[in-house]
């Protein structure tokens, strides 16, 4: 009989789950719910047979109201960590004007993470904007930068006590090339110049708030959570590895770089291989896709890990996952993937902790309802979650700090 062999994970490794405020708390009003309903919105969706109401974020999972419900999902787990986000409007729904209720609800749900043992990353910005911070020019705006500095200040300063891990920008390559090149995101916009702008304004705003979260409390570790691909080189040929020593630069370390002197750790979200045979992007036949056709690659993780270690920081694993509603390949995923870290860790790169995305079904952007990412599935009518039989694999792992090969 095939003896199975223990991987196991240093001690005080981070077993979390990750989630975002727009993905799953419901009632929010900024840039996105307002585009979600726009008439370019409803019209592009009409044209393609879609029902403009699955796309629409709404309620979500009703996360803000559920805390509870979500903790328990976290406790079925097993969880010790767990990465989530504040959303700005909801924090300051007019400019200067905060909203002490809500600073309060996100303060008793990190309390009670914490009474569970669950230490909380949080992330200070998600995507969205206020409306007003829209109306300022959004990112490409440089006038966006002192606001988001007051809001980072504000936030941290009354969550201080009980947040140890801040991540101060998500996917900024990711935001930036969907919302200002591709055109698909708010604003719709398909400029170089205003996506350059963009760069250089988050780079800013990274950089400032690094130091102002590192000011109300030296002890801080902060770091943004970033979107990395693995480009592989077909057959090691020349012109393939020049070309992936151009991809890795451009979308892997530009931004990664200019924070380097800002940074404490290294935020990892692994989704996407790319296999470059004279060009991007060609298709690759993958043993296994996610229901959002995206192929699943798990080694592509422990190239990009070896890669990182260059920057010579704590790195965790801020998100990595997949849609699978019938739950077939989470399960495998996981482990698969879970086995490459382990090889990563081994080969001496300092990985702490790994935030499966995602803990439950939630609203995935221009996706809208359908893409089901949670080890728990939510019920969009009743907000109930229920365990995918993927969650107790997960827990089984989380709890014992190991997987099997
Ligand atoms: C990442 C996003 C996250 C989620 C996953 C599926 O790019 O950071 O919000 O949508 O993809």
């Amino acid at each position: 009989m095939d003896e199975k062999l223990e991987l196991r994970f240093p001690k005080q490794f981070l077993w979390g789950c990750a989630t975002s405020a727009h993905q799953i708390e419901g009632g929010l009003t900024n840039d996105w719910s307002d585009w979600e309903k726009s008439e370019r919105r409803t019209k592009h969706l009409q044209k393609l047979n879609l029902n403009p109401a699955d796309f629409i974020s709404g309620l979500a999972a009703n996360s803000f109201v559920e805390q509870n419900a979500d903790i328990a999902c976290m406790k079925e787990l097993g969880l010790n960590a767990y990465r989530f986000s504040v959303d700005w409007s909801r924090i300051e729904p007019q400019p200067g004007v905060f909203d002490e209720t809500a600073l309060a609800t996100y303060l008793e749900f990190i309390k009670k993470l914490r009474a569970h043992g669950i230490e909380p990353l949080l992330t200070l910005w998600h995507w969205p904007v206020p409306l007003w911070a829209r109306d300022l020019g959004g990112w490409q705006s440089g006038k966006i930068i002192e606001p988001f500095l007051r809001f980072v200040e504000k936030t941290v300063n009354y969550l201080n006590q009980e947040v140890n891990f801040w991540i101060t920008l998500n996917e900024p390559t990711v935001y930036t090339s969907q919302s200002f090149l591709a055109g698909v995101w708010p604003p719709q916009k398909k400029s170089l110049l205003a996506y350059y702008q963009v760069i250089g304004n988050l780079i800013k705003a990274h950089r400032q708030a690094y130091d102002i979260i590192k000011k109300i409390d030296a002890n801080n570790q902060v770091g943004i959570a970033s979107h990395n691909i693995y480009f592989e080189a077909k057959g090691n040929k020349p012109i393939n590895r020049w070309l992936k020593a151009g991809a890795d630069w451009w979308w892997n370390d530009r931004f990664l770089k200019k924070i380097d002197d800002k940074q404490d750790f290294i935020g990892l979200n692994y989704y996407f291989h790319n296999l470059i045979n004279y060009k991007f992007g060609r298709h690759h036949d993958y043993e296994k896709y996610s229901d959002m056709s995206w192929g699943l690659h798990p080694e592509g993780i422990y190239h990009l890990l070896k890669d990182l270690k260059k920057y010579n920081k704590p790195i965790y694993i801020t998100e990595n996952g997949l849609a699978d509603k019938g739950d077939q390949h989470r399960s495998w995923y996981i482990n698969e993937v879970l086995q490459k870290v382990h090889q990563a860790i081994e080969a001496g790169v300092p990985v702490k902790g790994y935030f499966h995305w995602s803990l439950i079904d939630n609203f995935e952007w221009s996706h809208g309802f359908e893409p089901r990412f949670g080890l728990f599935e939510v019920n969009f009518q009743t907000f109930e979650r229920l365990a995918r039989p993927s969650a107790q694999f997960y827990a089984d792992i989380c709890q014992h700090n190991r997987v099997f090969k």
